[in-house]
């Protein structure tokens, strides 16, 4: 739990003055995996693990902002923070500020508290939830606001441009828009999504294989590159297909000899994974679990087979999931080569599972996992003074 008004009376201590807060959630991702960028389709659920942003004005030309989790303070000028960052923690709130400035929006010198309990590295988006929390604080100082949409677009261009990560859109866009006890199928074309509630009944059990990944390197650039290859030979043959999202699995028969053989796996994961996804949410909503479960599924292991983005750990935690009591469904979650397997629980037999896998998972690998419970929750929003969270 993050102590809410622990981080308000730390911001008051070192920087004088009483802060305004925002609130910014992880998320997991029940389905849809790299078809973010692809224009397609992604389904998943903010989470109960979040950042913490406490803000005040600073009265002078500087930015300065107080790290908890690193336990570190770094200041800068507000017109030298530049476009681009420096491979620095700092570089996700400070590429908020930057882009925030690049689109003419004022903003003050400030001090800025962050704190947050998103696992790094784990696969949870604790960088969304850093840039949006860090974004709707700066929208305070500067006394504007602007949609969720436009904030989740602005913050991915924070961790395109400044922070040089080439990530979708999925992560800011459900740490903004997410709701309690839902998930939330987005469209990645038009930006449309529907609440897909999951059922009172099911916990979202988290298990960290512990394996950390990293995007600002090379794995999920790869696969980017990997798949725009595909969609070009496409779009060479039939134009209107700018993004795998406008192909189908007769194109992929069509032409897919002219690919190599790892680009026509890539495209054959985003393609079938699209619709998978869609699907899932259909059965989410008609309340067909079983449906639900076995899509999960074959989602994971289009990402072992096709998209090769799994780690030996996740598939060994997957196939620990799926026999246990009460799971619904198991499969690597968030940009892959490691992080967290997202598994679908009935609430009952919640604890259990998590003892299980954990001990299960230590025996194989002789690692110790970490496992998170949560619901669904909330998008980002102002904490107001009385709040805990
Ligand atoms: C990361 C990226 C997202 C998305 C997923 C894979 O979380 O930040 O944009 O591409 O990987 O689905």
């Amino acid at each position: 739990m993050l102590d809410v008004n622990g981080i308000r009376k730390i911001h008051k201590e070192r920087f004088g003055h009483e802060p305004a807060v925002f609130i910014a959630p992880g998320r997991v991702n029940l389905i849809g995996e790299h078809t973010d960028y692809a224009d397609g389709f992604v389904m998943p659920a903010a989470i109960d693990f979040a950042t913490v942003a406490a803000i005040s004005p600073s009265n002078d030309a500087n930015g300065t902002i107080l790290s908890r989790n690193f336990g570190q303070t770094i200041e800068r000028k507000m017109q030298d923070i530049g476009t681009q960052g420096s491979h620095h923690w700092s570089d996700y709130p400070f590429g908020v500020v930057s882009i925030l400035q690049q689109e003419g929006i004022n903003v003050p010198g400030f001090h800025l508290t962050l704190e947050g309990n998103v696992p790094l590295g784990a696969g949870l988006s604790s960088s969304a939830s850093i840039e949006v929390a860090t974004m709707l604080a700066m929208l305070h100082l500067a006394r504007t606001t602007l949609p969720l949409p436009k904030i989740a677009l602005l913050c991915q261009r924070a961790e395109n441009d400044y922070v040089g990560a080439p990530c979708g859109i999925m992560d800011q866009f459900v740490s903004c828009c997410g709701a309690a006890d839902s998930a939330l199928l987005l469209d990645c074309r038009s930006l449309d999504f529907r609440l897909a509630p999951i059922p009172k009944h099911l916990s979202l059990v988290i298990c960290n294989t512990m394996v950390k990944h990293s995007h600002a390197g090379g794995e999920y650039g790869i696969r980017r590159a990997e798949v725009e290859e595909g969609t070009a030979i496409l779009h060479s043959h039939r134009p209107e297909i700018r993004f795998l999202r406008d192909a189908t699995m007769e194109d992929l028969d069509r032409w897919g000899h002219e690919m190599p053989a790892n680009v026509l796996k890539r495209c054959r994961h985003i393609v079938t994974e699209n619709v998978r996804t869609v699907a899932a949410a259909d059965a989410l909503e008609a309340g067909d679990l079983k449906t639900l479960g076995r899509l999960m599924a074959e989602a994971h292991a289009s990402y072992r087979d096709d998209f090769e983005a799994s780690c030996p750990e996740a598939d060994i935690m997957v196939q620990l999931a799926l026999p246990l009591e009460g799971c619904i469904g198991a499969r690597l979650t968030g940009g892959g080569f490691g992080g967290c397997t997202v598994n679908l629980v009935e609430s009952i037999y919640a604890e259990q599972f998590a003892s299980r896998i954990a001990e299960g998972y230590e025996k194989e690998t002789s690692i110790r996992p970490e496992i998170y419970m949560s619901r669904a929750s909330a998008g980002a929003h102002k904490v107001e003074h009385s709040g805990t969270n």
